[in-house]
């Protein structure tokens, strides 16, 4: 396992930071964690070399948390650092902080919590925790050492992002960072400004929730035409660990055999490792991803709100999704937002309004007709 200095506060960490959303696939509506299979896996991480575990308030139905305490007994709690969240949902004034906290470190089994985040925020969610007294509640359980740093995950616009980064003192900050969202998200401006700023980033989705680890053919044939043969996963965590300003990759794995097999890939992982015509490759990689796009809609949303109801952006971001990363609509949550809403492209009138306000100037009508030949299926 590699380890890492976290910019300003000069601790070390794995490079690898077991997430613990994805156990058991219950990232789904209605399956059940197997909390045995999950205890071995948070062990076999950790007797491997991890350091970092990443869980939060709200995931796989509000009982990662406990399965996460369960695990950590024996003396693995010693050995770790645990970053969980504050959801902004739950909270709407001091008492209510300290009582979720309190639940939090109960949960954990542990009388601290290491890297507390306001989970999730944008500028919306940032102000409302500014408004209940957020900032001064983490900075006073840091005094109580009741957490010992003070974070934000982050969902959202660059211009957000660099706005809530400057607004604060942070400890660390976690963003959703892939060889494909360079542009998207907090991207790579955020990853470079908090890296100039000493803060330290902790990357979520770095497979894009597993979407790198399966390679289209176009995308297999340029791995696969490359001198040195790497599998998609270990080029995605290559990638971002190239990044000097990265000081910890999460991941959520469900598998032994896909702890092993990182486990092995951050044996050897390091910044400025990657050559130039691997970063080319990367780069090819992306683009060919790229092509495969069925519909550039940027999800502005200046086409919606859709005078018949049609979640316009939802239905090509399915059809993006299907077509990049061969995602099954029946299983993508956005056709689950669809599917539930009733806001499919079946209730199209071909009204025309959506297309005189895209900034794109794209053929919603006919892209809407032709994406719903595609993913249409997904919403029965
Ligand atoms: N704060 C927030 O707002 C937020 C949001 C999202 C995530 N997170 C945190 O960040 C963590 C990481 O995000 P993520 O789970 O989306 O990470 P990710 O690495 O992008 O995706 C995880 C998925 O990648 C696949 N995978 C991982 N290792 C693999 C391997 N060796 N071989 C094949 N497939 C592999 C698995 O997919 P399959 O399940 O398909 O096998 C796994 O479920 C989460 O667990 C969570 O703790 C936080």
């Amino acid at each position: 396992m590699k380890y890492r200095t976290m910019g300003k506060l000069g601790i070390q960490t794995s490079a690898f930071g077991l997430g613990c959303m994805r156990f058991n696939g219950a990232a789904s509506e209605d399956s059940v964690i197997d909390e045995e299979k999950a205890i071995r896996l948070i062990r076999q991480a950790i007797d491997g070399g991890v350091t970092y575990l990443d869980t939060a308030y709200v995931y796989l139905d509000k009982t990662s948390e406990i399965v996460l305490g369960k695990a950590l007994r024996d003396g693995y709690r010693d050995r770790v650092n645990i970053a969980t969240k504050m959801p902004a949902e739950f909270v709407h004034n001091r008492e209510e902080m300290e009582a979720l906290l309190e639940s939090e470190l109960k949960k954990l089994q542990t009388d601290h919590i290491d890297f507390y985040l306001m989970h999730g925020i944008n500028r919306e969610k940032w102000e409302y925790f500014k408004s209940i007294g957020a900032p001064e509640f983490f900075d006073d359980m840091k005094k109580a050492g009741k957490i010992r740093y003070k974070c934000f995950s982050f969902h959202g616009p660059y211009d957000e992002f660099e706005y809530i980064l400057k607004d604060c003192d942070w400890d660390m900050v976690q963003i959703q960072y892939n060889f494909m969202d360079i542009n998207n998200q907090a991207g790579t401006k955020g990853l470079e400004l908090a890296g100039s700023l000493g803060i330290p980033v902790v990357i979520m989705e770095g497979m894009l929730g597993g979407r790198l680890a399966k390679a289209p053919d176009n995308v297999q044939a340029l791995y696969d035409a490359f001198q040195v043969k790497r599998t998609p996963v270990e080029w995605a965590f290559r990638w971002l660990c190239n990044h000097p300003e990265v000081s910890v990759v999460l991941s959520g794995c469900n598998e032994a055999e896909q702890i092993a097999e990182n486990l092995r890939i951050f044996d050897t992982v390091e910044a400025g490792i990657m050559t130039a015509e691997e970063l080319q490759l990367i780069d090819d990689v992306r683009a060919a991803y790229i092509s495969r796009t069925k519909i550039g809609c940027t999800g502005c949303r200046y086409c919606m709100p859709c005078p018949n109801g049609v979640d316009i952006p939802g239905v090509f971001s399915v059809w993006n999704n299907f077509s990049l990363y061969q995602i099954d609509p029946k299983t993508d949550w956005g056709m689950t937002t669809i599917r539930k809403n009733g806001s499919g492209a079946d209730k199209c009138i071909a009204c025309g309004a959506c297309e005189a306000a895209c900034p794109q100037h794209l053929s919603i009508i006919e892209g809407l007709q032709d994406a719903w030949k595609d993913i249409g299926s997904g919403a029965d």
